[in-house]
């Protein structure tokens, strides 16, 4: 009982990580605010809890949206008067679809024209061919719903002086997503935005971290697992060969909510089977 008493926020956990995170957080005891832009999928993750899904709520709010967030935090602010924990976890893969289905499209055909020994003909020109919409998306939903949030959250914890805030980056904010430049610099700045409001909060007792999954098995993977190809050569990439489960990162979240790291802040964590190893 890591989280006993304690109440904390879970965005986007109505599905994959968030659901994981959300669930094993009421396990060890704290309250849940379940938050997702779509109000079933946090409905059910609730309902997922059992009995102690009645010291939880779900909330719907887009993340994206500053009047949403704080329309949100009046809610939390009416139920519990108090934050602990804060898990920026909204997340997108994809703007849309059809931008989805050229990728793997082109993913298929490249590793084709590798394996053949030729010379690689199709090219990504993802940037090149990228939409203002497409852009302010991505950085909408990760960086300004983290950004929305954290300034909704500190005001609660700076109340108390204390809280643990968990911020959910990516590998492709370490390394580059060659077919995701978007979401690569939404999560890269995620990381950014970290360290600097770690080092701005401590004199509170507050804590900012963040979390750094590679390849783990959600709907929002889903789609691209769908190429066998493409998902056999990323596989290939992850020296433990397979990919990682919502639980293995939700473990991540719990020891940097809990006292277990108590004296980390402004760091990533990065559970990813070795894809990515270093700094
Ligand atoms: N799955 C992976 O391999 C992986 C790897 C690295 C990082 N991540 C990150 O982990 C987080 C969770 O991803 P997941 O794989 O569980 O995806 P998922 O699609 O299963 O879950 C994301 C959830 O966020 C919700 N959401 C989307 N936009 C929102 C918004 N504007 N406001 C509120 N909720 C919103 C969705 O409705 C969904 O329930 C994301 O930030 C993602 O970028 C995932």
């Amino acid at each position: 009982m890591r989280l006993e008493g304690k109440v904390a926020l879970v965005t986007g956990g109505g599905s994959g990580i968030g659901r994981a995170i959300a669930t094993l957080f009421v396990e060890e005891g704290a309250s849940v605010i379940v938050n997702d832009v779509v109000l079933e999928g946090a409905q059910k993750t609730v309902e997922g809890m059992g009995p102690a899904g009645a010291r939880c709520m779900a909330i719907k709010a887009d993340v994206s949206s500053s009047v949403e967030v704080k329309s949100m935090f009046a809610q939390i602010a009416a139920r519990y008067s108090t934050l602990d924990i804060l898990v920026n976890n909204a997340g997108i893969g994809e703007t849309d679809a059809k931008h989805g289905e050229e990728i793997r499209r082109k993913a298929d055909a490249r590793i084709m024209e590798l394996m053949s020994g030729g010379e690689i003909g199709t090219h990504w020109d993802v940037t090149s061919e990228m939409s203002d919409v497409d852009w302010s998306r991505m950085i909408g939903v990760h960086l300004n719903g983290t950004f929305f949030c954290t300034r909704e959250a500190l005001k609660l914890m700076g109340a108390k002086n204390r809280g643990a805030i968990i911020n959910m980056s990516s590998v492709a904010g370490l390394g580059g997503l060659e077919y995701a430049p978007n979401y690569s610099a939404a999560k890269g700045a995620i990381l950014g935005f970290t360290r600097a409001v770690a080092k701005e909060v401590a004199s509170r007792n507050i804590r900012v971290n963040a979390i750094c999954p590679g390849w783990i098995d959600t709907p929002m993977t889903a789609g691209q697992a769908e190429s066998p190809l493409l998902k056999r050569a990323l596989m290939s990439r992850v020296p433990m060969g397979r990919s990682g489960q919502p639980r293995e990162v939700a473990t991540t979240a719990l020891f940097l909510a809990s006292d277990d790291s108590s004296y980390f802040t402004g760091q990533w964590l990065s559970p990813n089977g070795g894809l990515f190893i270093g700094g």
